[in-house]
């Protein structure tokens, strides 16, 4: 075991509680008899009374089912780019989303700021691109981190009458790390104040040279108020996509990852999933992170009900138990009592592991005191 009590530890050597705890305070830590010590500590201790100790890993159950079995080549098929829309607050993620779908979901914002991630997909010459729409507000910085974490590629806004600004930098960081390409939009080229030049030249700082000088960002001028640009971006999206051959196996129990969940009202709680591999059905057994369920409806970005969701596409998941949080997996199990049992485990370890937190002797501990 990963730690036990003083009391159940001290059985194990044949020795005394009080035997234990006062080896114990020999470094100087005072412990109760329920109190957990961990297995580096233990060893410790078991020397200190002449034991010889060899540590043993003990195979766990893997409950959080992390593991992905990998899939046979032959089963994958092309699936639709996943692209972010990031950038800093005000340079027109959103309004570059509504010019793509047509639509007009700025409108309806409050403040015309974005508060959460949509998730839409789009259709180009017959070809699906999903879209994530991030917050630009520096508030938001976990969801931004989500977005890039599940996307193929980001696209980079920048207003040309703004240029490079804080959020602008910490998108490109993001993207970075999850080691995604970044398009670079820059928007609002229609201002008469609006310099695209000027913003070439300040990305050139951090690596996003365009190819036009040299480089190997893509870079396309667009307004999304005029609608200018857009179907070369949509062009670029693809062509970048193209590169990257991207595949999944959708004939297969699903796996995706929660983008944002909440509470309604009327239709209790909902999860916007982004499948990645397999094919999610209503009716399926799912686990996702703490919370369980069957999915009791499937609805998609336009509202619609359907009755499945492949690779690449965003749905909404009804019917789970609870909200899960963003960022949490969705695993398709083989029946309700399956996922419930999981669900219960990873409540469980995660509530022991906390009181575990408050409640523990370790290694650290000891060797504060030596
Ligand atoms: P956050 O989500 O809050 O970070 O903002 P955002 O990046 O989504 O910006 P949003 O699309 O809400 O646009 C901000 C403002 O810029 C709005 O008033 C838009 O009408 C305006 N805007 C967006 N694109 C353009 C453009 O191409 N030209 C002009 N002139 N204005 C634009
Ligand atoms: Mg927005």
């Amino acid at each position: 075991p990963e730690s036990m009590t003083v009391q159940e530890f001290a059985k194990i050597m044949g020795k005394t509680a009080a035997e234990v705890i006062k080896k114990l305070m020999n470094y100087g830590i005072l412990a109760t008899i329920n109190q957990e010590i961990d297995a580096d500590t233990a060893t410790i201790i078991a020397t200190d009374f002449g034991f010889e100790v060899t540590v043993e890993k003990e195979e766990k159950e893997d409950i959080w089912l992390t593991e992905e079995t990998p899939d046979d080549p032959e089963t994958l098929e092309p699936r639709p780019p996943i692209v972010t829309v990031m950038g800093h607050v005000d340079h027109g993620k959103t309004s570059l989303l509504d010019a793509i779908r047509q639509t007009n979901v700025t409108a309806t914002e409050a403040g015309g700021i974005t508060q959460h991630i949509g998730a839409y997909q789009v259709e180009h010459h017959g070809r699906k691109i999903t879209f994530i729409d991030t917050p630009g507000h520096e508030a938001f910085t976990a969801m931004r981190a989500r977005g890039a974490q599940v996307t193929d590629i980001a696209i980079l806004v920048v207003a040309a009458d703004d240029g490079v600004m804080p959020q602008t930098i910490e998108a490109i960081n993001h993207a970075k790390a999850a080691g995604v390409p970044i398009i670079v939009a820059v928007n609002k080229i229609d201002k008469p104040n609006a310099q695209p030049d000027r913003v070439k030249q300040q990305l050139t700082e951090y690596g996003l040279i365009p190819e036009a000088w040299g480089g190997d960002t893509v870079f396309v001028e667009v307004s999304a108020l005029k609608k200018i640009g857009i179907e070369e971006l949509l062009e670029m999206i693809l062509l970048v996509s193209d590169l990257k051959e991207l595949k999944a196996n959708p004939n297969k129990p699903a796996r995706g990852t929660v983008i944002e969940a909440q509470l309604d009202k009327g239709r209790g709680p909902v999860a916007t999933v982004l499948v990645q591999s397999g094919t999610l059905n209503v009716g399926d057994a799912v686990v996702v992170g703490l919370t369980y369920g069957r999915v009791r409806a499937l609805v998609d970005d336009k509202g619609r009900r359907v009755k499945k969701a492949t690779p690449s596409m965003p749905v909404e998941v009804l019917g789970l138990n609870d909200v899960p949080s963003a960022g949490d997996i969705l695993v398709v199990v083989e029946d309700e009592k399956t996922a419930r049992t999981l669900a219960e485990k990873r409540q469980n370890q995660k509530r022991e592991e906390e009181l575990r937190a408050s409640n523990k002797v370790s290694l650290e501990d000891l060797f504060k005191h030596i």
